[in-house]
């Protein structure tokens, strides 16, 4: 049976995952509707990853025993400053995420559910990977705003590849 405290918080995380793939949704439909397609593609996948996230979690509660509540979710913004912005607030927001699945961590601790301490790591990684895509996303924003250089950024391997086949292990 699963431990109260752990199914709150766990129950609040779904919210969260939810809100996520809201959240991510809505810029995914702003970018769209600003001919974003690459951009408004990826926001989409990311929704589709969030929702995941939060089914994990509702079976999770479920087969350990608690019950999952699908919760009411916040509106997410319906317009975005710039692209930049919006990914700032990616950022931002996984960041959150990721203070949220170390509360988990912490009360798993404090209750002793070691099961469920080993079961949320898997959040515990996938923060670190979320964190790092918005980090590089921004990262190449940067260079944008540099005279295009996410362009050359972006294709400069290629270049290597096409002149020197010799070096790029080419079999
Ligand atoms: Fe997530
Ligand atoms: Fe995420």
């Amino acid at each position: 049976m699963l431990n109260k405290n752990v199914q709150d918080i766990l129950n609040a995380q779904v919210e969260k995952e939810g809100f996520s793939s809201n959240l991510y949704l809505a810029m995914a439909s702003w970018a769209e509707t600003e001919g974003y397609s690459g951009i408004s593609q990826w926001l989409y996948s990311q929704a589709e990853e969030e929702h995941m996230h939060m089914l994990k979690l509702l079976h999770y509660i479920n087969d350990s025993g608690g019950n999952a509540v699908i919760p009411a979710f916040k509106k997410p913004p319906v317009s975005y400053a710039d692209v930049k912005k919006m990914f700032e607030q990616v950022y931002a927001h996984e960041q959150h995420i990721t203070s949220s699945i170390n509360e988990i961590v912490a009360v798993t601790i404090a209750e002793k559910d070691y099961t469920t301490n080993h079961w949320i790591q898997w959040y515990v990684n996938e923060q670190i990977e979320e964190e790092k895509n918005a980090r590089t996303i921004l990262d190449k924003l940067k260079l944008l705003g540099k005279e295009s250089l996410y362009i050359f950024d972006r294709d400069i391997i290629t270049l290597r590849v096409a002149d020197s086949p010799v070096k790029t292990n080419a079999t």
